[in-house]
């Protein structure tokens, strides 16, 4: 079962980013699937690395397409992709000093963190991007 899906009202328009989102989904799902057969705590190093490596790799993407196009809020929304990490690192250390119980607060946070940051930052983004025919 998916949970977390990717909806239509989530696209900014723009291929290389939707399937980015598309991508981050994904693995929130699978946290979520390995959760629902009780493997989180086996699976969940594994995961976030996973999860920061995509990430990483998106929000340069991003980052590059704003330098590229002089992206007027840059700084504001490279702020928020430096909060993820923050976050994602504290739940890291939470997992490494035996809290294995974290999985449905991550599980949360990032469904609400990605879904938020979607239709509110991302798609601030999106006719300006548009405008220089970014896709
Ligand atoms: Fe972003």
């Amino acid at each position: 079962m998916n949970l977390y899906e990717w909806k239509e009202n989530y696209s900014v328009d723009i291929k290389s980013i939707d399937a980015d989102h598309q991508g981050i989904f994904k693995i929130i799902n699978q946290l979520f699937n390995a959760m629902s057969h009780g493997k989180a705590k086996e699976t969940l190093a594994e995961f976030l690395a996973q999860l920061v490596d995509y990430t990483k790799t998106h929000f340069k993407r991003e980052e590059m397409y704003f330098l590229a196009t002089n992206y007027p809020d840059t700084v504001e929304h490279k702020l928020q992709h430096e909060f993820f990490f923050e976050k994602i690192e504290r739940f890291k250390k939470q997992f490494e000093s035996g809290d294995q119980q974290i999985t449905v607060e991550l599980i949360k946070f990032l469904s609400d963190w990605l879904v938020n940051h979607i239709l509110i930052s991302d798609k601030k983004y999106m006719s300006h991007l548009k405008k220089f025919k970014v896709e």
